[in-house]
C-alpha cells in the first residue's frame, strides 16, 4: 500500500503477530499503543510506535493520519462503570478513532476485531460491564461510518502451535476456539481481498496437526456482505 497501516493494539499477541507480517509484507507500520516498554519488548524496530490511548482522541490523531489501512485489536478493560469499563474502548475509542480518520481526508480500510457471541445478550461474558453489547455498539459505529471495513469476531483464542482447518461462520450461532495466528491471517489478509470488504464474520479453527495456510480468498467469497446500514449521521 502507498501509506502506512496503523495497528492499534500492535503490542498485543495477535496485533504483535499483525504487525510482523505487514512488515513481512513490505508495508509501512505504525503500532498503536499506550506502553512503550511493551512495544520494545514485542516489537521489531521497523515498526513506527506511537503512545496513544484510544480512550483519549487527542493522541489518536496524529498516528493515524495518512493511513491507508487501521486494524483495531484492542483488549478491553472489565469494570462496570469508569476508564476501565468495555464501554471506553469497545465504543468510545472505536469512535474516536473513526472521528480521526473521517476528519482526515481518504477512505481507510477499517479492520475491527470483535469477538463472537456479540448478538447473544444473555451471554456469561456480558456480566463484565455488558462487554457483548459494548462491543456490538463499536460494529455497529464501523459498520455505518461508510469506511471499507471489515468485522472479525474470533471465538476463545488459543496459542496451540498447530492449528487445524479453519472455519468462517456468520450470523453468531456457533461456538469454538480459534488460534491467534489465524485470527492475524485474516486481520491482513482481509486488507488485500476486495471480497472481506463489508463483510462480518466469527471464526473457529479445527483443533488438530497444522493444515497449512487456509485459502483466503475463496473463504472470503463464501461470506454474505453485510445489509447496508444508515450512513455516518447514524453515529451522532
Ligand atoms: N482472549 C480471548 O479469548 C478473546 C476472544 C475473542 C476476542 N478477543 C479479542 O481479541 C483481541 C486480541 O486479543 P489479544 O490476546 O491479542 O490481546 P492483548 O494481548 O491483551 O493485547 C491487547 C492490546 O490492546 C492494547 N490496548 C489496551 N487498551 C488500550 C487503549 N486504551 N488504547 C490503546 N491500546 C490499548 C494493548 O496495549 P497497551 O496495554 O500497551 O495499551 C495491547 O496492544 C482483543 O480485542 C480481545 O479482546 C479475545
Amino acid at each position: 500500500m502507498d501509506s502506512p497501516i496503523a495497528v492499534i493494539g500492535g503490542t498485543g499477541r495477535v496485533g504483535r503477530l499483525v504487525a510482523r507480517q505487514l512488515l513481512a509484507r513490505g508495508e509501512s507500520v505504525r503500532v498503536i499503543g499506550r506502553s512503550t516498554q511493551r512495544a520494545r519488548r514485542h516489537n521489531p524496530p521497523l515498526a513506527q510506535f506511537f503512545a496513544a490511548d484510544v480512550r483519549a482522541p487527542a493522541t489518536v490523531r496524529t498516528p493515524l493520519h495518512g493511513c491507508s489501512a487501521v486494524v483495531y485489536i484492542v483488549e478491553p478493560g472489565t469494570d462496570d462503570a469508569g476508564p476501565d469499563s468495555p464501554e471506553t474502548t469497545l465504543h468510545t475509542g472505536v469512535r474516536h478513532v473513526l472521528d480521526a480518520l473521517l476528519a482526515a481526508s481518504g477512505s481507510p480500510h477499517f479492520v475491527l476485531v470483535s469477538q463472537r457471541h456479540v448478538t447473544r445478550r444473555d451471554h456469561p461474558m456480558n456480566a463484565y460491564g455488558r462487554m457483548l453489547d459494548w462491543r456490538l455498539a463499536g460494529e455497529d459505529a464501523v459498520r455505518s461510518s461508510g469506511l471499507p471495513y471489515t468485522v472479525i469476531r474470533p471465538g476463545w483464542l488459543t496459542d496451540e502451535p498447530g492449528h487445524g482447518h479453519l472455519h468462517l461462520e456468520q450470523g453468531d450461532v456457533g461456538d469454538g476456539r480459534v488460534a491467534r495466528p489465524h485470527v492475524a491471517d485474516a486481520c491482513v489478509e482481509a486488507l488485500y481481498s476486495p471480497a472481506a470488504r463489508g463483510v462480518t464474520f466469527e471464526m473457529r479453527s479445527e483443533v488438530g496437526p497444522g493444515a497449512g495456510s487456509p485459502p483466503w480468498d475463496e473463504l472470503f467469497t463464501g461470506l454474505r456482505a453485510d445489509t447496508p446500514t444508515a450512513a455516518r449521521a447514524a453515529l451522532a
